[in-house]
């Protein structure tokens, strides 16, 4: 398997650091975002008053929902880029502890916790060097709650239907007179399976404990929002015009599709 050189794990986080207000934006709207991120919570034991880790926390999501819940825990949220570092502290303010790190170098930041999460950014990560990280920080008995989108699972990666949302950008450049968009470049992910997650966990004394499916449906707007956030995107329209395309693409466009996330919890032992 392939994972991502040093440099191209610097491109991916300098592209949340840029969408980090595009991507706020978009959690508010749409519920899928808050539904993961309130299942992994629910992980965690009841009542729990020691220290969480946020891991990938991005703008404060998950540690926000989390302290709701749990409102005597310590929180430190992990997160590389540092437009969503700025857009948690903004959220949270002196409520948690933020940190620089990637989930790969957890160990740097000398530090142990009661519980780890970690939502909608697995697929960005490599699992092999991931999982011993975390594992590392976390004390004996605590829970590592994470998800997966259902196109980087083996199990689930047949279940996820997307309707052709391009065709409705197309319409919307010719009604400007405008050629069609340059198809994007398919993105092939990084296909993890059960059996190599729990593989790689036990090794590390990261154990398996639960594998939850679930599949919800959304309009396919959603798949237009979710890729009007790179600032790629229609980037050879005028700026302005390429404004007003979105909105009309999004107008025109129809249809729902099928996600399906992979909530997993795993036990130190
Ligand atoms: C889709 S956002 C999710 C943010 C947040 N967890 C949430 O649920 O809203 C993905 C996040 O993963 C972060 N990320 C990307 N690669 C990472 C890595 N190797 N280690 C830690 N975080 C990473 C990005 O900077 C980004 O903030």
């Amino acid at each position: 398997m392939n994972y991502p050189s040093e440099s191209t794990q610097d491109d991916v986080i300098h592209s949340w650091h840029i969408r980090a207000h595009a991507y706020d934006k978009l959690i508010e709207r749409w519920p899928i975002f808050t539904n993961m991120v309130d299942r992994l919570v629910e992980f965690a034991p009841k009542d729990f008053d020691g220290h969480a880790l946020d891991i990938a926390g991005g703008s404060g999501l998950l540690a926000e929902h989390f302290l709701r819940r749990n409102p005597k825990a310590r929180m430190t949220l992990v997160e590389p880029a540092e437009g969503m570092r700025a857009l948690a502290s903004r959220r949270l303010g002196n409520r948690i502890i933020i940190k620089d790190a990637t989930s790969e170098k957890l160990d740097r930041l000398e530090l142990n916790a009661d519980a780890a999460l970690c939502s909608a950014s697995f697929h960005l990560m490599n699992e092999e060097t991931t999982l011993p990280s975390i594992a590392s920080v976390l004390e004996k008995g605590s829970v590592f709650a994470v998800n997966l989108w259902g196109h980087s699972f083996d199990e689930t990666i047949n279940l996820e239907q997307k309707v052709d949302w391009i065709k409705f950008v197309d319409q919307a450049l010719n009604e400007f007179d405008l050629p069609p968009m340059n198809r994007p470049k398919k993105n092939t992910p990084r296909i993890k399976s059960k059996e190599e997650l729990r593989k790689i966990g036990k090794n590390c004394g990261l154990h398996l404990r639960e594998t939850n499916i679930v599949t919800t449906e959304i309009e396919t707007q959603f798949s237009i929002e979710f890729a009007a956030m790179d600032f790629n995107f229609l980037n050879q329209v005028e700026k302005g015009i390429r404004e007003q395309v979105i909105a009309r693409a999004l107008e025109l466009c129809c249809g729902l599709d099928t996600i399906s996330t992979v909530d997993f919890k795993f036990e130190k032992v």
